[in-house]
Formats: C-alpha cells, structure tokens, sequence
C-alpha cells in the first residue's frame, strides 16, 4: 500500500516511492525521489528545501516499515527469513520475578564451577544442568526476561555474567529456531562453559592488558581445546556439547581457530554460541572498553556476515533479538524515554515499552505501552526515534525492568 505523509513525518527507514505523473504535478510540494530515506539528516534536507509532502510504502495493514531492515531480513537469494509463529508467552513483569533468582542463581553456579575448575575438581555436572534447566525453563515462559537481564548485570562480575549471559542468549535464540528442550539444556550447558577452558590459560596472560605477544596469543587460542579436555575428562559431558566448547572461535569464512573450519563443519551449537557470545562482548563495559548499544552491536555483526558468521544465521539472530532488543533505552518522538520489554519479531521497530522518563529525564510514573497494538488501534503519533545510551546519562536500568509497575 501506499500513504501520503507531511514532510514532518517523514523518518528514516520510510521508502518513498514515485507515483505516476498526474498525480504529483498537481502537488508542486512533493518530493518525488524514490528510495529509501537513510538518516535524520536526510529528512532534514528535504524539509530545508521546502518540501510538504511525499509517498510512502507502508504494509497490508497500513502499518509504517523501515526498509533498512531489508538486507537483515532477506536470505542471501533474496527471500525472506522465515520467522516461527509467536508462543504463548507468560507476562513479563510476572516471569521477571522468576527470571531474576534464575539469573542470580545462575551466576552464583558459574562462580563455583570457575572456582572448582581452578582448583583442579570436577564440575558439578548435575548443578550444572539444573541451572541451565531453570534458563531453558525461564526462556520458554518468556524470552524477553533473560534477554534485559543479561544487559543489565554488573561490569564487576562478567567472567561470570558473561558465562551466564552467553547461555541464556543462545538458549534464547535457540527457542527461537524451534530447538526441542533436550536440545535446549545441551546448548545452555556449552554456552555456560564455552570459556572454561581459560582457567588453564596462566592468569597473567588472561589479565594482561597491554597487548599480548604473538606466544602469549597462541596460549590464550588454545582455550577451546582446554576447555574441551576439561570437560571431556568428566565422562558424562554429551560430544554436541564438547563440540560445541571445541568450535566456538571457529567463522564461517576458516579464519577462526583452532582448527580453521569453515561454515557448516562447525559444530551447529557453537555456530550459535559464537553469535550469542560476540553480541554479548559488544554489548557488556568492561575496564577497557563501553559498552555498545544494542542496535549498533547488532549492525556490527550484520556486517561480520559470511566473515565470522552464516549470512542468514546473523539474520536470523538479528531478528529474534529484534532491533530494539529488550532492555535497550530509547527514545520517543515525544522526547521521553522508554526501556523495550519486549521485542517484536514480526513488526521489529513496535516493540512494548516501558515510559520511564520524562524529555529532562527525570523518572515518571511508568506507562507500558505496546507500540504494535497502539498502532492497530491507529494511534500512529508515538514511535521511537532511535536507541540512547544509559551510560552516558548514568542510568541504572536495572530497578526500573526489575520492580512492578
Ligand atoms: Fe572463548
């Protein structure tokens, strides 16, 4: 369909589109130039040189689409990535109660295990599987709970966070794909021990923050295969999990190591724990680097398509995290601010949200407001404008997902 808009709602992601001449020589205020509106700036232009109206194409249901995501959307035929029909889901702010001792339990359990690994025991193999049966468990209920605590933990704690992270990403991304909850746990358990194996690696090299030497860079590569050992030394860990801690820094171009494999001879676990732990490093302050936002970590790995990673896996991973993955702070057209509490996969840039702040930010009482049905309902005027960093307001997200109301 298509739909005359002002000039004042054009926004990035709008593709205006060139109707046949009768109808824009009657409209001398028409921007006429087909294509796909890039950035503010090019919105800004076009209202500068004096532009009122343009049309646009929106979807069947008269909804706005941004037609960026095209490339993230689309296999590399051309075709669109299929997306799995929405699962009955438990309400967030019911499955965040559940989900946060999940969480703290789980990284408590990672802490141990680092412990024990260390000190030259075994991993509490049977600990081990209950808590990523909890994960796997509080992923079904409802995704979106996991995914906004994995970007809320502490910058103290991520060699533990980021084992737990990790785990309950690619257990997240996993449901997605439709893995049964055998397979679920299995991918949990290598994704929460995907990195054991650094505790074999001297901790002066794991430390270190100058660059490593081209020796002590060889060493920290060897991790994979340590971890591997480990784990195989234990005798219950399943071969789909040990392949999956082995290959999880192999790329799907044969430039990851240890064994340069490429593309599908990677094991299909670590292809996805390999997605779920680059998105996590982008995304988690740590003592040498900020965090990266959500959208733009995501862009970034778009861009690591057929280098690091499967071209339609990334799409795929993309857009189960949608483009405003939950917990990422945005903000509005009306200038306030809001956290995404739940992603929507089928219409990505109409997540629910939560309006926290006001344009001073300063905290109101928060409304939940669910884009999608707000716009079914044709109330078009709230949008997100784009992505903010909560860092640089100094903004703990954390009370905010985590209390009611
Ligand atoms: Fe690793």
């Amino acid at each position: 369909m298509i739909r005359k808009v002002s000039v004042e709602e054009l926004r990035p992601g709008m593709e205006v589109v060139r109707l046949s001449s009768e109808v824009w020589e009657h409209l001398p205020f028409l921007y006429t130039r087909p294509g796909v509106i890039e950035s503010s700036s090019e919105v800004e232009d076009i209202r500068a040189q004096g532009y009122l109206h343009a049309f646009i194409q929106v979807g069947e249901g008269g909804e706005v689409m941004d037609r960026r995501l095209d490339g993230l959307v689309a296999g590399p035929d051309g075709t669109a990535v299929e997306v799995p029909p929405p699962r009955p889901r438990v309400p967030f702010e019911q499955e965040m109660e559940v989900a946060r001792v999940t969480y703290d339990k789980a990284m408590h359990h990672a802490k141990r295990i680092i412990h024990d690994v260390k000190l030259g025991r075994k991993v509490d193999y049977e600990a081990s599987v209950e808590t990523v049966d909890a994960i796997v468990n509080s992923a079904i209920r409802n995704p979106d709970t996991l995914l906004c605590l994995s970007k809320l933990s502490d910058y103290d704690d991520y060699t533990y966070a980021h084992c737990i992270n990790v785990a309950a990403i690619a257990v997240v991304f996993g449901e997605y794909l439709g893995l049964g909850r055998e397979e679920l746990v299995r991918l949990g358990l290598a994704g929460m021990m995907h990195d054991l194996g650094k505790t074999a690696v001297p901790s002066r090299i794991i430390n270190k923050r100058a660059r490593l030497t081209e020796t002590e860079f060889a060493e920290v590569k060897r991790h994979p295969e340590y971890g591997c050992d480990i784990l195989a030394r234990q005798g219950e860990v399943t071969d789909d999990v040990l392949e999956a801690v082995r290959d999880h820094h192999e790329k799907f171009n044969g430039s990851g190591y240890p064994e340069r494999l490429t593309s599908r001879d990677i094991a299909p676990y670590a292809r996805i724990i390999s997605l779920a732990d680059v998105y996590d490093a982008l995304t988690s302050d740590r003592s040498y680097k900020d965090a990266i936002l959500p959208n733009k970590a995501l862009a970034i790995m778009y861009g690591m398509r057929g280098q690091d990673f499967d071209p339609v896996e990334v799409q795929r991973f993309i857009k189960c995290l949608g483009i405003f993955p939950s917990g990422s702070l945005v903000r509005l057209n009306t200038g306030f601010y809001g956290v995404v509490y739940e992603s929507n996969p089928s219409l990505p840039l109409m997540p629910k949200i939560k309006i926290i702040l006001d344009e001073d930010l300063r905290p109101i009482p928060a409304e939940l407001v669910d884009l999608a049905a707000a716009q079914a309902l044709g109330n078009r005027d709230l949008e997100i404008l784009e992505c903010a960093d909560p860092a640089s307001y100094r903004l703990n997200l954390r009370p905010y997902l985590t209390r009611k109301g």
